[in-house]
């Protein structure tokens, strides 16, 4: 779950890598003896939950760990002074920070490792010590609840529904993509997302805490990296343009990283899955537009492509906005109807295959949790402090939670003539011949690479540390075809 969190780092000349949380000790967490709990009947389950959330994990380069470091507030649970964070309105905490050892203390080793996986699992964000100095990072909560349902399937379902016809060929490629996006977003709002809902009544955060979380969302997705000031060095003196391909161009984001020092198989798996994804956007594109100065006159498609990229929270900022001209703010930003056909092509193909990709593969890996969340002795959303567990009344709202969970969705991958096959949506359409094609070609790229990641896995127990395991989160045969609950 954290594979996509990976960073890599220099330290004392050498390379090591690193899976940081540390960030969220900042945020405040539930005290052992919450005052609302003695007139607040729903506050009793938090009750026993006073500790941080966060720890750092760093690995050597052939991925042995080094250390964890974990901070916490400093002194009793009351450790909380001000007013440095009253700007942000909370009270900041106090930390020290404690490093373990793999060596050390098996107790104290084993409680560690317990922090590195819960802390993962509700989210991650960035080494410092302050909410204040909270640096671009993703973060479960963040990158699924925040990130895949209410920014980006949400926004690119508004967008499908008001700036394309019911018989655009766009429209008829998103729609298994967007299937029953609306109904299920609806529903994490209500069941996960609401004030006094599943999520408030089961991570360790108060209600102040899990607030400033979802107020950092925005900063905290994987791709706000690229933005301007964001954590990607190399995209230093990088034009608008290009920013805002590498974060709607999984291909340029990964290869960022890569650049970066982070490639990993999952890495390579997920890149591999991205570029059958543009393939068929491409080609089903070619199908319906045969210049790319025809899909630039197709007011449809640009509108898709424009709503899509001023709504999302990570493109927003560097896409000019109605009656904002060609520059807003403290940095230029791209007017998408003006850019030259060949660049408005290419960016509304990578962006209509980036939605494709994170509806799938992203919600597969960071929203896929049950495997983790259904034993709290392996990782859990809270814990009283100092035991490697959570208790019994973690264990009950983390079954709950888990339990509205997964409302099955067709499979992306689909045999001709399947309940999964969504061939018929192109009759009718523009490009009708060309869009089956290019969607045969599709499934029969999917399932190539399915046996590929199947031989893969059955060639784990051959390979030696640190890759005797096998991938699936990037499988097109495990993968639905929209983000589910
Ligand atoms: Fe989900």
């Amino acid at each position: 779950m954290g594979a996509h969190r990976v960073e890599a780092l220099e330290e004392a000349g050498r390379r090591v890598f690193a899976v940081r949380t540390n960030a969220l000790a900042a945020l405040p967490t539930l005290p052992r003896r919450a005052p609302m709990m003695r007139r607040c009947p729903t506050h009793d389950v938090n009750a026993e939950s006073s500790t941080s959330i966060g720890a750092d994990a760093y690995f050597d380069e052939s991925w042995r760990v080094l250390r964890i470091e974990r901070c916490e507030p400093a002194g009793s649970a009351a450790g909380r002074v001000g007013p440095s964070g009253a700007a942000r309105g909370f009270e900041a905490r106090q930390l020290t920070t404690r490093t373990f050892y793999p060596d050390g203390d098996p107790a104290a080793w084993e409680y560690a490792k317990f922090c590195v996986r819960s802390s993962v699992f509700t989210l991650v964000t960035a080494p410092r010590r302050s909410l204040a100095e909270i640096q671009p990072r993703p973060a479960q909560v963040v990158d699924h609840l925040f990130e895949l349902h209410l920014d980006l399937s949400t926004a690119a379902a508004v967008a499908l529904r008001e700036t394309l016809s019911a018989s655009h060929p766009l429209r008829r490629l998103l729609t298994p993509f967007l299937h029953q996006t609306i109904t299920v977003n609806d529903r994490a709002h209500d069941l996960l997302v609401a004030e006094r809902s599943m999520v408030s009544r089961t991570l360790a955060f108060t209600g102040e805490g899990l607030q400033l979380a979802w107020d950092a969302a925005p900063s905290l997705v994987c791709a706000a990296a690229m933005q301007p000031g964001g954590a990607a060095a190399e995209l230093s003196g990088a034009s608008p343009f290009e920013r805002l391909m590498h974060i709607v161009d999984r291909e340029r984001y990964l290869e960022a990283r890569r650049a970066g020092g982070v490639d990993t198989p999952y890495e390579r798996q997920a890149g591999r899955l991205y570029r059958v994804f543009k393939a068929y956007v491409e080609a089903s594109l070619r199908a319906v537009y045969p210049t790319a100065a025809s899909l630039a006159a197709d007011a449809e498609m640009t509108g898709f492509a424009e709503g899509l990229l001023r709504s999302l929270s990570t493109t927003a900022p560097l896409v000019a906005q109605p009656g904002a001209g060609s520059a807003g703010g403290t940095h230029e930003v791209v007017a998408v109807r003006g850019l030259p056909p060949p660049q408005l092509a290419e960016l509304c193909t990578c962006l209509i295959a980036t939605v494709c990709d994170r509806v799938t593969a992203g919600h597969e890996q960071a929203g896929h949790l049950a495997v983790y969340a259904k034993d709290v002795r392996f990782c859990a959303w809270r814990w009283p402090v100092g035991e490697a567990r959570g208790n019994k009344q973690s264990a009950i709202t983390q079954a709950i939670l888990t339990s509205f969970t997964f409302m099955p969705m067709p499979k992306l991958l689909a045999a001709p003539g399947s309940e999964d096959d969504w061939s018929h949506l192109f009759g009718g359409v523009a490009g009708e011949e060309g869009l089956r094609a290019s969607y045969a070609d599709f499934q029969r790229e999917l399932r190539a690479l399915a046996d590929d990641f199947d031989a893969y896995n059955a060639a784990a127990p051959t390979r030696p540390f640190p890759d005797g395991w096998g991938l699936w989160t990037n499988h097109p045969a495990l993968l639905e075809v929209s983000v589910n609950l």
